[in-house]
């Protein structure tokens, strides 16, 4: 069943609890009501017959005091509490005797009076002087009353039903508002799952259903973001690949073919031992990277001390140094540890520090320090630094610039940095070069 319609009878059945019950209270209501104002009524009406009577005809029942009576219409008693006998009545005599042996007469609390089926609303009043004890009893048969009752609940009832069928023509739209951005958000859905990233169109809403479109498109954004990266991880890969096997295929042909003289022969054995060697490191590099993509157990973290380790990258990266002629400057502050997986961490620093190294004119430096609740470690060089367009690229595997070498280095340090609870940013250095900055929580 669809949303709105689920809202909507959801929606009817509350209203029509709520009508049944406030309907049936009125009709209780409205029944006391009656009752209350037809004897105030009476009573008025009696008290007014009475003082006419009193001042007219005194006390004494003569036949105009009886015609008088006769003449108003009414249904009343004159009873005498004295002799407890009935004086006069505008009602036949069945009825009378009807209503003295159905109601104890001598009891005036009792306000309903039966008769047969017929219930009536009785109200007594005193002739003057008291002491006479002849009363006047008005009646008004409660089925009269009924009547009235009825045609209020009649009214009662088309006004509800008036009031229903707008609340719900009211809710069938303000749902309809509600749900129609339901709808256009899963047609949005339905593109993310066909993968047409560029038809998706935003949507019109508010509050949380905004939140939740927000979030579709945010989620678009990465799975477009996550489907090109493996994209041109793949293309990349496989060119990376197939240009150190292409040279291989050239050589291997030409040796067996025997195109090549010794000299050339030799050579050649030489350039597909440097290119399987390569191909082993980049594919080595590509088992570490889905290794650290996969298996969290394989990183292993213990205390360090931060010297210790800026030491080791001082001692493997010294060949480089001086092949390039660069200075490494390393200031590492004192009782500095490091929660991290040694072997990879180094591999980490590595990377950053020989492409310091490789770029720098002059010098790269590394400094380690503590920071409140975070461990930074910076390491910059003079070189020509990072443009600000290969920035967002730079971490992305085979993404490499001029003189690059695999283009892995950096999305391996990245990988290893964040398995250490870390995180790595990229700016610029005084020094004229490129800042990597690895900052390590805890
Ligand atoms: N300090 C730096 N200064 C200038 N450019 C840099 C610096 N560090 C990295 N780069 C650029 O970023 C690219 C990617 O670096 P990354 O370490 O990922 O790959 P690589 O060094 O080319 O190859 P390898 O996989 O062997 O490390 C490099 O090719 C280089 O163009
Ligand atoms: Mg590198």
């Amino acid at each position: 069943m669809k949303l709105q319609y689920q809202l909507n009878a959801a929606f009817t059945a509350l209203l029509l609890v709520i009508l049944a019950v406030t309907g049936f209270f009125i009709h209780s209501l409205i029944m006391d009501l009656l009752v209350q104002n037809e004897q105030r009524q009476l009573e008025q009406q009696g008290e007014i017959l009475v003082n006419v009577l009193n001042e007219q005809y005194g006390t004494g029942q003569n036949k105009q005091f009886s015609e008088f009576l006769e003449e108003q219409n009414l249904q009343l008693i004159l009873y005498d509490r004295a002799q407890n006998a009935v004086l006069f009545s505008t009602m036949s005599n069945q009825v009378v005797k009807g209503f003295i042996r159905n109601n104890n007469i001598l009891d005036t609390s009792g306000k309903l009076w039966e008769y047969g089926k017929d219930k009536f609303v009785t109200s007594r009043i005193l002739f003057y002087p008291e002491h006479t004890g002849v009363e006047l009893i008005l009646l008004t048969p409660l089925n009269d009353l009924r009547a009235v009752q009825q045609s209020f609940v009649a009214r009662l009832i088309l006004v509800f039903i008036i009031g229903a069928i707008a609340a719900v023509i009211l809710s069938y739209f303000l749902t309809n508002k509600l749900v129609t951005p339901l709808t256009r958000l899963k047609w949005q859905l339905k593109k993310i799952e066909k993968r047409q990233f560029d038809q998706i169109e935003p949507i019109r809403a508010t509050g949380e259903i905004k939140e939740v479109a927000q979030s579709v498109y945010d989620m678009a954004n990465e799975l477009q973001r996550y489907i090109q990266s493996q994209q041109v991880f793949f293309q990349n890969a496989s060119h990376e690949l197939k240009t150190p096997l292409m040279t291989i295929q050239g050589y291997a042909e030409g040796i067996k073919e025997k195109v090549f003289d010794a000299q050339e022969t030799d050579k050649g054995l030489e350039v597909i031992v440097t290119e399987v060697n390569r191909l082993k490191t980049i594919i080595n590099e590509m088992i570490l990277l889905a290794k650290l993509d996969s298996e969290q157990t394989a990183y292993q973290p213990m205390k360090l001390d931060a010297a210790a380790l800026m030491k080791q990258v001082t001692d493997r990266a010294l060949p480089l140094i001086n092949e390039k002629n660069i200075e490494l400057k390393v200031d590492v502050e004192d009782q500095l540890q490091l929660d991290v997986d040694e072997e990879k961490f180094l591999r980490a620093l590595l990377n950053i520090t020989f492409n310091g190294i490789r770029h720098a004119h002059t010098m790269v430096q590394i400094h380690a320090y503590k920071d409140q609740q975070t461990k930074q470690i910076i390491i910059e060089d003079d070189g020509p630094g990072i443009s600000e367009a290969f920035i967002p690229h730079i971490f992305h595997r085979f993404v490499k610039g001029k003189n690059g070498e695999t283009g892995l280095g950096l999305a391996i340090s990245r990988a290893i940095i964040e398995q250490s609870n870390g995180t790595i940013a990229i700016g610029k250095s005084e020094l004229g070069g490129a800042k990597f900055t690895i900052t390590l929580r805890g």
